[in-house]
């Protein structure tokens, strides 16, 4: 059985990740505030292992005990156990304004969602995996906003270019150990999903670069969630995966 922890499946790229990754030899950990009912009904009907855990990202501390939860279903099919992945895909754009218009708790949000949930997540799969002699792997999903730097997403930003830093870090950490943990960074693209209606519906005194976002759909270009998600999917399974700590680019 193959293992798969994934965060931000109630929408857009972490349900079609999910939703591709159901199969009779998968069980799918799915990890988002809001229920995806739809989600656990073609798991049902498909005869698919899938647990749902409804879970605020938000609270950090208690992430350790969504780890406990995890690993002792895990555990219980501990003879089967043939591979673990950790997908730290959800994510929050806002604020998007310049700095000194942004509130306080919305700066403290996006930092925890975007980064330091995916921190404190590895940190519990790596504890929790460092004995087991399997493939594991961790893929953060990114943005090219880490890189490519525009005014009024600067929060967005800088908690994606620190998850960047954080997967080269942590694999220089993994290198010498006697069952490494890979873990990549991915930047997906553009996609339609409900992150990028959220950029387009920002008002341009706050985000002179709209026009630009609202034009890309116009023009067609964003990608479908799901042909992201069977790209991520591939760059996932692939032998070479952590041979590279960042991917810019899908093929
Ligand atoms: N769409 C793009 O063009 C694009 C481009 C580059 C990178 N990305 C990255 O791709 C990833 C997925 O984005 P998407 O476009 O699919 O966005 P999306 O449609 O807005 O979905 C975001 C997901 O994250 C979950 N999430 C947000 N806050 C959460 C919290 N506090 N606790 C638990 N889960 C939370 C949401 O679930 P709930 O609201 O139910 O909690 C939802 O499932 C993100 O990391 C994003 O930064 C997207």
């Amino acid at each position: 059985m193959k293992f798969y922890i994934i965060t931000g499946t109630s929408r857009g790229i972490g349900e079609a990740l999910a939703t591709q990754l159901l199969s009779e030899s998968h069980h799918i950990f799915c990890i988002s505030r809001t229920i995806n009912q739809e989600l656990i009904d073609l798991a049902t009907e498909k005869n698919n292992k899938l647990s749902y855990l409804p879970f605020d990202l938000n609270h950090l501390n208690r992430i350790e005990q969504l780890f406990e939860e995890i690993f002792k279903t895990i555990k219980h099919q501990s003879s089967q156990v043939e591979a673990i992945y950790l997908i730290n895909n959800a994510g929050m754009l806002s604020p998007v304004a310049p700095i000194e218009r942004n509130h306080a708790d919305l700066i403290i949000e996006n930092v925890q969602i975007n980064l330091l949930a995916p921190m404190i997540m590895t940190s519990n799969f790596i504890k929790r995996t460092q004995e087991m002699n399997i493939d594991k792997r961790i893929m953060n999903i990114s943005s090219a906003s880490a890189k490519y730097l525009l005014p009024s997403q600067s929060c967005y930003s800088t908690s994606k270019a620190g998850l960047d830093s954080f997967s080269k870090s942590v694999k220089l950490e993994q290198v010498n150990k006697a069952y490494p943990v890979r873990i990549v960074s991915v930047y997906p693209g553009m996609i339609d999903t409900q992150m990028q209606a959220e950029i387009r519906s920002t008002d341009s005194d706050h985000f002179p670069h709209v026009e630009q976002f609202i034009q890309i759909a116009k023009e067609g270009k964003l990608q479908t969630p799901e042909y992201t998600a069977k790209k991520l999917i591939d760059i996932l399974l692939d032998q070479q995966f952590g041979q590279t700590a960042l991917i810019e680019e899908l093929q």
